[in-house]
């Protein structure tokens, strides 16, 4: 019998491409960048399954173009670059990676916390440019962290993850989610707030909701205002989930400490003006960057695409269905 063939959009860990290849024809993008899109509609003919990336748009036009592909399994938990009503409509399976990634995830956003607050970035390009001169009493003054409050936007799989984090360091940790959530509270000691009041009384802003038409700028001029001045903000989120423009503004007139990114509106584009604030540290998506959480992102991956393909099951992280 003829094998069947998947596509691998990106080069990924060996491990989930080894498992892909013991029972399919695996195609995998050789360049050292993404599809683009008129690449990967290309790409998609003549394929049985596709392992996607965050950045691929896989729309309803992608799926027509060969309907012979049963799956598209992202390599990602969030799936805001993928029509779920159009996979519907047309009974193509799609999946995503959750779970794997929570603990880096949870784990950068408290990094970039760290970073901000305590001027972590500023403080090595201070010695690399040679300005170090010994300790100071005043030398780049940060904010304290432990004690303080965390306003933890979204008690999902990361929300939790960050909140278990903060109990640590004996935060007050107050969250909001469009469902309350009373396992949480009870694990975490959580209190469930409105989106305003988490805004008003918290140190620490943490994003941690999906992409969709709700979230989308939920984060913009009106919301910053609401915040302390000397508030911090971070999202690991999904970018368009800030008004970059917004935040640029408040972070330059001050109206709120700082912020730490992970995520932008136009990726791979930074808001130019980002770049030449030193109240904001920047990752470039790293969330769930680690040698250990990929490969279990790859396993995953190929795991849904093994179950479709292989043994005419639906994938155990089905989105679509
Ligand atoms: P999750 O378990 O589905 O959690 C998402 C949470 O957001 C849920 O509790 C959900 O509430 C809540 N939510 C959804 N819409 C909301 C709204 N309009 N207002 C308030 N709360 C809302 O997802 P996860 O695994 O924690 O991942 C969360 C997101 O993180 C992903 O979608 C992805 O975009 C992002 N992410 C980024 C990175 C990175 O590299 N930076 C890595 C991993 C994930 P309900 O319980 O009511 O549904
Ligand atoms: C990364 O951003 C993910 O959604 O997995
Ligand atoms: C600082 O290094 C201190 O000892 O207080």
């Amino acid at each position: 019998m003829e094998r069947k063939k998947v596509l691998v959009t990106r080069k990924i860990s060996e491990e989930g491409i080894n498992k892909l290849r013991e029972h399919f024809d695996v195609e995998v993008n050789e360049f050292n960048r993404e599809y683009t899109y008129e690449e990967l509609r290309k790409k998609v003919k003549g394929k049985d399954g596709v392992l996607c990336l965050l950045s691929d748009k896989i729309d309803g036009e992608i799926m027509d173009i060969e309907t012979r592909v049963k799956i598209f399994a992202n390599y990602a938990v969030g799936y805001n670059n993928m029509d779920v009503e159009a996979a519907k409509s047309r009974n193509v399976y799609l999946s995503n990676t959750p779970g794997v990634l929570t603990d880096a995830t949870a784990d950068i956003a408290w990094a970039l916390l760290f970073a901000a607050a305590r001027r972590v970035v500023e403080g090595d390009r201070y010695i690399r440019e040679g300005e170090f001169l010994g300790w100071s009493p005043t030398l780049l003054l940060g904010r304290d962290v432990s004690g303080k409050t965390i306003g933890i936007i979204g008690a999902g799989r990361i929300g939790r993850a960050v909140a278990l984090r903060a109990i640590a360091f004996n935060m007050k940790i107050l969250y909001y989610n469009r469902t309350r959530k009373e396992e949480f509270e009870k694990e975490t000691g959580a209190k469930y707030v409105t989106f305003e009041e988490l805004l008003e009384q918290s140190d620490y802003v943490t994003i941690h909701t999906p992409l969709t038409k709700e979230t989308t700028h939920m984060i913009s001029d009106k919301e910053l205002d609401m915040m302390k001045d000397t508030a911090i903000l971070i999202n690991t989120s999904r970018g368009p989930v800030v008004d970059e423009k917004a935040l640029v503004k408040a972070l330059k007139e001050k109206k709120i400490w700082g912020a730490g990114l992970d995520v932008y509106e136009k990726e791979p584009e930074v808001e130019e003006e980002l770049k030449s604030l030193s109240n904001v540290v920047l990752c470039p998506h790293l969330g769930s960057a680690t040698d250990e959480t990929r490969i279990k992102m790859a396993v995953m991956a190929a795991d849904n695409i093994i179950a479709v393909l292989k043994d005419r099951e639906v994938p155990p992280n089905c989105i679509s269905l």
